[in-house]
């Protein structure tokens, strides 16, 4: 079978480990085209080669080799019809697209043109549909924790309060599950939450404060929230921290569950399904779903 695999939108790590297990499921008896950032190589049908070993070199690390991009233009019905003359040029039996919402609703466009398709969620958000893990957010918590748990130590030292914020774009699993594992003073993930209530809630002498993004601008939040509370009131935006460096261990066990799971679906021919895992009481089960 000829075999395309892209990535698209927002990287993050495992992202690469994926990549590498789903080439070693299938290089041996297949052709593998890896489309050079994502949507936009497959419209201009630039591809980029790495072999085994190169790929397993990656595998350990964050960010996505054969790079990713957001692509405006397949949002377009000019742009889909472009990434199915290189489908077609290619000879593609099943194109596997890695990404988070977005790519997935690109995926959909190519399902309705009677294309064969994959999809890998692959988000630091963790905001796809059906899904309780996608890859990239484990390490994505992680770091945030890391990095707060470093800045609070000098928080502490001087008496002060910190609010953070972390991404997730409309999404608020970061924060939650970072305010929970730091057990944070107050989260303010959604647009209902209020400094009344965040001031209300504080129970520590270095209030922690986490921001989901895109709600309030941090500035003017952490002025007011030091006004109100009296309590000399620091901030950080975590930022692009969030989306680097190594994998953690657990992603690295579900990024590979999930190509393996994708790599039997296509040896079964078995194509257009989503690899999903969810939570079953506590343990991360594949679910697989139609795209
Ligand atoms: O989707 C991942 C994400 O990191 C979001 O959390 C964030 O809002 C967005 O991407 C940032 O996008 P960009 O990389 O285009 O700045």
């Amino acid at each position: 079978m000829n075999i395309g695999i892209l990535f698209s939108g927002g990287d993050g790590p495992g992202m690469n480990n994926c990549l590498y297990n789903l080439y070693k499921g299938l290089y041996k008896n297949n052709n593998i085209i890896l489309f050079y950032e994502g949507f936009k190589g497959l419209i201009n049908n630039k591809t980029i080669q790495f072999d085994i070993k190169e790929l397993k070199q990656y595998s350990t690390e964050g960010g996505i080799c054969i790079k990713s991009s957001r692509c405006p233009e397949f949002a377009t019905k000019q742009g889909v019809q472009k990434g199915i003359k290189t489908y077609e040029d290619n000879n593609l039996d099943v194109l596997i697209v890695m990404g988070g919402n977005g790519s997935l609703r690109g995926a959909h466009e190519l399902v309705e043109e009677g294309k064969n398709i994959m999809f890998i969620p692959c988000s630091i958000d963790n905001d796809i549909t059906d899904c309780d893990y996608s890859i990239g957010y484990t390490t994505a918590c992680q770091n945030c924790i890391e990095y707060i748990t470093s800045v609070h130590d000098t928080m502490e030292s001087f008496s002060r309060a910190c609010i953070y914020e972390v991404m997730g774009r409309d999404c608020d699993k970061i924060a939650n599950f970072v305010a929970h594992s730091i057990d944070a003073d107050y989260v303010y993930n959604n647009k209902d939450c209020s400094l009344e209530e965040c001031v209300k809630s504080i129970k520590s002498k270095n209030p922690v404060i986490i921001l989901r993004e895109n709600i309030l601008d941090i500035k003017d939040f952490a002025a007011k929230f030091e006004q109100a509370t009296g309590i000399e009131t620091r901030y950080c935006v975590i930022g692009y921290y969030q989306r680097g460096g190594r994998p953690t261990d657990e992603e690295i066990i579900f990024s590979k569950a999930i190509a393996d799971n994708c790599c039997n679906l296509i040896n079964q021919k078995q194509f257009n399904k989503q690899i999903l895992l969810k939570d079953n009481n506590g343990t991360f089960m594949p679910v697989i779903k139609e795209v």
